[in-house]
């Protein structure tokens, strides 16, 4: 490491911010209503706030230890807490870096077409057609182009002076426009019937489809918390020695599960108020075509699809910074290269790796299935091996930091990230690895027997850069 001297928050509620920004986005509006409403109401949001609390919470503290104790990005963090070896599992981090922006820029790229859109009212003639236009080719490689430019001159621009004056816009913005629409979607004529959809309590549906559902929560619990990537890791190593864990972790988890549990008290009403309410939550467009379609048919319905689409984009780029600052920081701590050739260079290879999911949307699920369900889970399942097994005493003195002794509390965490964290997280990996491989023998093999048909058929289609064209 160089001797440049490392950066740090300019204050406490800068830190929170920022964390919470990373936590609130694309999942918590997109992935979270519809599921709460299709995999047992009430009874799935008392499930998912239990992984919450007994995993998430305990998860999140192990990072925000060990980012504290040691100031360094992810790989310098793992090899200075568990030694040799362990710098590894950080270099897995800097690699997620790369599989998650991918992909999370192009649908955050498609956010901000409708949020302009919004104000032309282009979306709302033919919803599904609009979507299959704007979704791939160069339109969405343009959008994905800007959304990239701006997540990484934020990240240039330096912990204090880019990513913490943003988010200390951009997150109160968000829960104040939240607060609004569903205040707003209150009046709809579809609420109550949306209400009911969303909380009426259905255990037979989590009791039947228990491997589904609780796998399901578990997964949504650690994507949206931005857990086993090392970026709370990375946010926390910028905070200072006096400062309690414990409570801003339960800020920002008590967040992010608010906003996510709002963003159904605003979606839900919505879609009830033009139609029978959701009809599916598969595949990455249909939120945005049945969304789009209902802003054509609301009051104020450009309005609301401007402020709905706005907030979505302030979510998105909030995270993505977080996402992209993993591997600038690693660079910075580790190869000692400015801030600005870092997030530009780390930005630009992030946004290429992107450029398929721009030519066919089954790279999204390749993405992100890989991602969410596999790579943060093993991700944290090492975290929590080596702190919980083999460095609880110098994480426990780290969260005494700040807090005095820990009595009970101290050893119920150290107990919960031992067993049930580890227990659920092994689990959850099985399972995703057993739906990663039915993706890709089913719906990815499908994809590249198509692509070889067609280039049988049409042998003057030469590549994939044909279709750009
Ligand atoms: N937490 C973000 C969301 O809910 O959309 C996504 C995310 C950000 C996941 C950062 C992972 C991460 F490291």
């Amino acid at each position: 490491m160089g001797d440049r001297i490392r950066e740090s928050w300019n204050t406490r509620l800068g830190f929170v911010l920022a964390a919470v920004g990373s936590a609130v986005g694309l999942g918590n509006i997109r992935r979270f209503p519809f599921q709460v409403g299709e995999e047992g109401g009430a009874v799935f949001l008392v499930v998912y706030l239990c992984f919450v609390i007994l995993i998430g919470f305990p998860a999140m503290l192990v990072e925000l230890s060990v980012g504290r104790k040691t100031n360094r990005n992810p790989v310098g963090a793992l090899k200075m807490f568990g030694g040799g070896a362990w710098m590894y599992v950080g270099g897995l981090f800097v690699v997620m870096v790369f599989v998650i922006f991918a992909y999370y820029s192009v649908v955050s790229g498609w956010v901000l077409r409708y949020f302009f859109d919004s104000f032309t009212g282009a979306y709302t003639e033919d919803p599904a057609e609009y979507f299959v236009e704007i979704s791939t080719g160069l339109d969405a490689l343009f959008f994905h182009a800007v959304f990239a430019a701006v997540a990484i001159a934020i990240v240039a621009l330096g912990v204090q002076r880019g990513i913490e004056l943003a988010v200390k816009v951009m997150v109160p913005s968000i829960v104040v426009l939240v607060v609004g629409l569903a205040v707003y979607a209150f009046t709809l004529e579809g609420a109550s019937a949306a209400y009911a959809y969303y909380l009426t309590p259905d255990a037979e549906v989590v009791l039947s489809n228990w491997h589904l559902v609780l796998p399901a929560a578990a997964g949504q619990a650690f994507f949206t918390l931005s857990l086993g990537m090392g970026v709370m890791i990375t946010y926390s190593s910028y905070i200072d020695e006096d400062r309690n864990l414990s409570k801003d972790a339960g800020m920002v988890v008590s967040l992010d599960t608010l906003i996510a549990f709002v963003a159904g008290l605003i979606v839900l009403p919505i879609l009830f108020t033009v139609s029978d309410g959701p009809s599916t939550v598969s595949g990455a467009g249909t939120v945005f075509v049945s969304l789009a379609g209902a802003f054509a048919d609301l009051p104020y319905g450009s309005l609301v699809g401007a402020i709905f689409f706005g907030i979505l984009a302030l979510a998105a780029l909030s995270s993505a910074i977080s996402i992209l600052e993993v591997a600038v920081s690693y660079l910075i701590d580790e190869a000692d290269v400015s801030r600005f050739k870092a997030a530009v260079s780390v930005g630009f290879v992030a946004f290429l790796l992107g450029v398929p999911v721009t030519y066919n949307l089954v790279f999204i699920d390749l993405l992100d299935i890989l991602a969410a369900e596999i790579l943060l889970v093993a991700g944290s399942l090492l975290l929590m091996v080596l702190v919980a097994w083999l460095g609880t005493d110098k994480a426990i003195e780290e969260l005494k930091k700040g807090i005095g002794d820990l009595g009970w509390m101290g050893t119920t965490w150290v107990w919960l990230i031992r067993v049930p964290v580890v227990v659920v997280l092994v689990v959850s990996l099985y399972l995703g690895f057993v739906d990663y491989a039915e993706f890709l023998r089913e719906d990815f093999a499908d994809f590249l027997v198509g692509e070889i048909r067609q280039l049988q058929e049409e042998p003057t289609r030469v590549s994939p850069i044909a279709y750009f064209f």
